[in-house]
């Protein structure tokens, strides 16, 4: 006589911020983007069933700790801070910090920062520059009069930035062209020379979920699909 098999969790959940446009956003209630494809393609390669579930940037990795999500995938930067946290796949973006400012303010650099109000996203790599570049002895920004205000939400700092309550805005290379690309009157400059990599990560040891994304992910990458999300979803 046969016993009925437990029934297995056939979901596979992903947490992520969607304030980061091309890689997440809402469109509605939907969440979607270049991550979102991504993690379709690995739930479909799993035979599971995706959940994406929004949160703040900075809770993204607790969660995955927690065991609330199975991995999180937010544009996420491999930085070795985080790599003590959770395991990251292999990188599938390459990025570069952006400053986006209004046209007429002259910030061509991080010079052009010098006095100046800029936000950023709270725990992204952006705000760790900008913080320690305007907060440290030893940073570009120390004593200029420089201030950062931190946001929760990226595009509520690009809200502020247009109306003037911030100078500039500091955010990776892709969420900073679509921003621009969004709304009149802005611009957007490379800040610094430190190339970011993205990784999708999972909690420390999860190596059978681990390997089962890098497969995915080397095959988008060898097919150039990555390339292709992220074209569908710029502006
Ligand atoms: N790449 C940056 C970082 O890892 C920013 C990521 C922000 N992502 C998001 N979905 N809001 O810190």
């Amino acid at each position: 006589q046969e016993t009925a098999a437990p029934a297995e969790d056939n979901t596979l959940v992903m947490y992520t911020n969607a304030e980061f446009p091309p890689f997440e956003y809402f469109e509605g209630e939907k969440i979607v983007g270049v991550d979102v494809d991504i993690a379709n393609e690995i739930a479909k390669d799993m035979g599971k069933e995706l959940v994406v579930k929004h949160i703040d940037f900075s809770s993204i990795i607790p969660a995955v700790l927690n065991d609330k999500a199975d991995f999180g995938a937010a544009g996420m930067t491999i930085t070795a801070e985080r790599q003590e946290q959770v395991d990251f796949s292999i990188s599938y973006v390459e990025s570069i910090q952006h400053i986006i400012s209004k046209n007429d303010a002259e910030i061509l650099d991080m010079e052009g920062l010098k006095g100046k109000k800029i936000g950023v996203q709270l725990g992204t790599t952006g705000d760790l520059a900008i913080s320690d570049a305007v907060n440290l002895p030893e940073g570009e920004l120390y004593n200029s009069g420089a201030e950062v205000k931190t946001y929760k939400n990226a595009l509520e700092a690009s809200q502020d930035l247009l109306a003037g309550r911030v100078d500039a805005v500091v955010i990776d290379k892709l969420p900073a062209e679509e921003i621009v690309n969004g709304n009149e009157g802005l611009k957007s400059v490379v800040f610094g020379d430190i190339s970011e990599a993205y990784g999708i990560c999972v909690k420390k040891g999860n190596e059978e979920l681990l390997n089962s994304i890098n497969s995915t992910l080397q095959r988008l990458l060898d097919e150039g699909k990555i390339a292709e999300f992220i074209e569908n979803h710029s502006k």
